[in-house]
């Protein structure tokens, strides 16, 4: 299959950037930035992209490619950090700016390139980057510039090799996806070979291999990744070679265990192991007021409860599958270049169980390469409900990092009854189905309200909701303001204790999708 390989310096949005050309249809593949080439150039391969980075190129210990990547005869891109490792690496200046390029910048095109074809000179790229080109390096030109006059688009006069200091790949890059596009499809002659009908058929047959007669074990979140595994794995093997288990932490939303059970039954699946942990964790996160503290607690006790249940039912030494996603990876720091910086931690990446599984051979992460919106492609082709293809993304920590400061029963309880009315409401007013991911934010503070005669003391809620293609970026709902009003004063009139209604209108970036 036509390939176009990645080289990953460990920038935030490496990721995305392979999604996008899967999106054209061409397969991607992503690899450590500074691994030996060899290996990896097989004739399939149409093109090379060198992507960003945190490193300066001029810092000690800045990720290199192999040499070898300036002397092909396939065509070479370089993103942000990329171009500025190819300038410099050919004898070019590149300093740092006095100040960070960061958010939208128009950029003028100076000169007709087959890499800009159909895209309109004052274009609005999208850049994040406090070192930039100074003097290109010999037989480089400037093709494109900002509005500060430094160079955006670079181009090689002789040999296939480009540049450009923005990043294509974020959605907020005007005309980026057309840009890759000219690059992949048109410099590149790549052919739109990949699709989840083609990686369905491939990962069946690997996983049903790799299997045989084995058993395994999945871990079930109630979420959609999780759920895609599952059916994944009754569709590939026979239900008696697959088993799932469920712990219930007490940090789920309102009735989730209950969907669950009900969903994996209609999945045809033979062994559920449900597990009631509430007690435990609500025991171990009591007087915890520091967020990555919880998670670290969560995720702590998540781990013993697996170790224990798991020797309980008897499938310690099976294979163990997970629903880890590339996007998981990479903001656990643990993206293939493994220099992507840690963002939070994710219980669900960094288990002992998982790394020994993965050291014995015996973990199947068969969603490891999609993103979210790709991965509910893949439930659909294996019949999933919309329901559950639907659902939001929600976080392994769960409520508890949506409490904020310490987490308590009676608090997740509010923030249940809470959320249950917001997502109820979302779905009946038809507007679930638009946003990415909603959910309520209850807040360690009280607000002064009224209630009759009296003065009253109450929580005050968060409403989140934003829309993303894959949560590495995120803009917020632009709510309806009727909508919001109305839900606002049903959470009010129907939980006693939340006293004011918030709604929160930050992208990310600058905040995060959750707010611990
Ligand atoms: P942030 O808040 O980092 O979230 O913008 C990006 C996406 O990741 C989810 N998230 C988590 N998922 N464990 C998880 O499994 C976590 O600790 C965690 N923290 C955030 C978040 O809900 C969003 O979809």
């Amino acid at each position: 299959m036509d390939t176009i390989l990645i080289l990953d310096f460990g920038g935030q949005t490496t990721q995305l950037i392979g999604r996008r050309i899967r999106d054209l249809g061409v397969y991607t593949r992503i690899v450590p930035g500074d691994a030996p080439l060899a290996s990896w150039l097989t004739p399939e391969v149409r093109g090379v992209i060198l992507s960003g980075s945190p490193f300066s190129v001029y810092e000690p210990g800045a990720p290199k490619p192999d040499e070898s990547v300036y002397s092909l005869t396939i065509p070479v891109l370089g993103i942000c950090y990329g171009v500025q490792r190819l300038i410099h690496d050919h004898g070019g200046e590149v300093a740092a700016l006095a100040r960070k390029e960061y958010g939208r910048a128009a950029v003028r095109i100076q000169e007709a390139n087959p890499l800009l074809d159909g895209v309109p000179d004052g274009f609005l790229s999208w850049m994040s980057h406090g070192d930039t080109v100074q003097r290109p390096a010999p037989g480089f030109r400037t093709v494109g510039v900002t509005e500060n006059g430094l160079p955006a688009i670079l181009v090689h006069q002789r040999q296939r090799i480009f540049g450009l200091q923005f990043h294509p790949e974020v959605t907020h890059c005007e005309h980026g996806e057309r840009i890759l596009e000219n690059f992949v499809v048109g410099i590149c002659g790549a052919g739109r070979q990949w699709s989840i009908e083609a990686y369905l058929r491939d990962i069946s047959l690997r996983l049903r291999s790799q299997v045989g007669e084995r058993t395994v074990l999945l871990l079930i979140s109630g979420g959609v990744d999780s759920t895609v595994v599952a059916a994944l794995l009754l569709s590939v093997l026979p239900p008696e070679q697959v088993h799932l288990m469920y712990i219930d932490t007490g940090l789920m939303r309102k009735g989730e265990s209950e969907e669950v059970r009900d969903g994996l039954q209609k999945l045809g699946a033979r062994h559920v192991h449900l597990v009631d942990a509430a007690g435990s964790f609500f025991a171990a996160l009591s007087g915890v007021t520091d967020p990555e503290e919880k998670r670290r607690r969560i995720g702590d006790l998540f781990i013993q409860v697996q170790e224990k249940e798991i020797a309980r039912a008897g499938v310690a030494n099976d294979f163990l599958a997970q629903g880890t996603l590339y996007t998981d990876l990479i903001e656990s720091g643990k993206g293939i270049g493994q220099k992507a910086e840690v963002i939070k931690s994710h219980h669900n990446v960094r288990s002992p169980l998982v790394e020994r599984k993965r050291e014995l051979g015996l973990l199947l992460e068969p969603l490891a390469s999609l993103y979210k919106d790709e991965v509910r492609r893949l439930g659909r082709h294996l019949d999933l409900d919309r329901e559950t293809i639907g659902r939001h993304p929600f976080p392994g920590p769960g409520l508890a990092v949506r409490v904020l400061g310490e987490v308590t029963p009676e608090k997740v309880r509010i923030l249940q009854e809470a959320d249950a009315i917001y997502i109820r409401e979302l779905k009946e007013r038809g507007l679930y189905d638009r946003i990415w991911q909603a959910f309520a934010v209850l807040l360690p503070i009280r607000s002064v309200g009224v209630a009759g005669d009296s003065r009253r003391y109450g929580y005050v809620l968060a409403l989140r909701a934003v829309v993303s293609r894959d949560g590495m970026t995120a803009d917020v709902f632009p709510f309806p303001t009727a909508d919001l009003l109305e839900i606002s004063a049903r959470i009010t009139n129907a939980v006693p204790e939340i006293g004011r209604v918030a709604y929160d209108v930050s992208s990310k970036p600058p905040a995060t999708i959750e707010w611990e």
